[in-house]
């Protein structure tokens, strides 16, 4: 099938008063249309930083180094800031969490959509008022008239992320990045806005990169996920091997954190010890090597490459082998 994005080595980096941090470092993957990517990882690891440079909506202090992001077969890297606006908004749209870019508290939601409307499709005002009231009922906002001359204010939590999926879908974008899009909602809400989300791009055929810690989440919406930690992909592999078959030390302590349904009310969840680094470029060999129960004196001095270990499936780890022995002992 064709590829509808493709990221390549990309490196992103920031200019802080200690120096230079590589934020984002080598990361690579590419989406099929229709197809839901997952991103996950603890806070810290990356995401969004990656997210935000398919957007190329970084800050002053932060570039892009190196890598290719190919989307539909153009690279956007090369494109200037106009060429870029067109995009953004348009062929790739990005919902953000709660309440960091909500809506303008000041206008109604009736301008607001029509405004993201008509900024990339040329409609006249009927038109777009139209369209405005066509994606506010496509996402399940009954009183979607009325609704067009409210304030953000008026509306639930729940409600203004549909306006905001409404918005992001109105030009039925080539790529969704939806950025941990559900956390601030209560996880009946939560639910159904994530459904509502992969349905309408299944009906589009847009691909999603859904950014989120919450496992449940993957394994509902997800196609393929890859495992972020400290700036590098760990883990890259399909949603059913990435529960099957974890086989990063990371990813198995990420699934281990999960609340299983069938434990005891009083069973602890088990956090991975420790936290992500702070600064991890000038990290020689493993970067999860103070936080991992497998490691060996040559993971402290030699960092592990991304290496295939099936079709499919790569893993960043020295003794990934031996964690694949050990999982396959605990669970028989
Ligand atoms: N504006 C910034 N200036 C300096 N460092 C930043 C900035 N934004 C993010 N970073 C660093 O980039 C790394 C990745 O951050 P981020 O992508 O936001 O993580 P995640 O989304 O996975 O929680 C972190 O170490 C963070 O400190
Ligand atoms: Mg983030």
């Amino acid at each position: 099938m064709e590829r509808m994005l493709t990221v390549s080595h990309l490196q992103t980096a920031f200019d802080t008063d200690q120096g230079k941090i590589i934020s984002v470092d080598d990361v690579s993957f590419a989406l099929n249309p229709g197809e839901t990517l997952a991103l996950v990882g603890e806070s810290g690891c990356g995401k969004s930083v990656t997210a935000l440079s398919i957007m190329r909506l970084l800050g002053k202090s932060s570039r892009i180094e190196g890598g290719q992001i190919l989307l539909d077969g153009t690279n956007i890297l090369a494109l200037d800031e106009k060429q870029m606006q067109d995009i953004r908004g348009n062929q790739i749209s990005m919902i953000f969490q709660e309440p960091m870019t909500s809506l303008n508290p000041v206008f109604t939601i009736g301008y607001q959509i029509m405004e993201a409307i008509q900024i990339h499709q040329s409609l006249d005002k009927k038109q777009a008022r139209d369209k405005a009231i066509e994606m506010l009922k496509k996402v399940g906002l009954p009183r979607a008239e009325q609704m067009m001359d409210e304030y953000p204010f008026a509306l639930s939590g729940g409600m203004r992320q549909r306006v905001m999926i409404a918005m992001a879908l109105a030009s039925k974008p080539k790529v969704l990045i939806a950025d941990e899009p559900t956390t601030a909602l209560d996880v009946t809400v939560q639910a159904q806005i994530m459904r509502l989300m992969k349905e309408l791009c299944t009906e589009s055929g847009t691909a999603i990169i859904l950014i989120t810690h919450d496992l449940g989440v993957v394994a509902e919406m997800a196609d393929k996920v890859i495992v972020m930690y400290a700036g590098q992909v760990v883990e890259d592999t399909d949603v059913f091997t990435l529960f099957e078959k974890p086989n990063h030390p990371y990813t198995q302590g990420l699934l281990g954190s999960v609340a299983r349904l069938d434990a005891d009310d009083d069973t602890q969840l088990v956090a991975i010890p420790g936290a992500v680094p702070a600064r991890y470029q000038s990290m020689i060999g493993c970067r999860f090597y103070n936080r991992c129960s497998f490691a060996k004196d040559h993971c402290r001095t030699q960092s592990p490459p991304l290496s295939e270990i099936a079709q499919g499936h790569a893993v960043r780890c020295w003794e990934a082998d031996e964690v694949g022995r050990n999982r396959e002992e605990r669970y028989e």
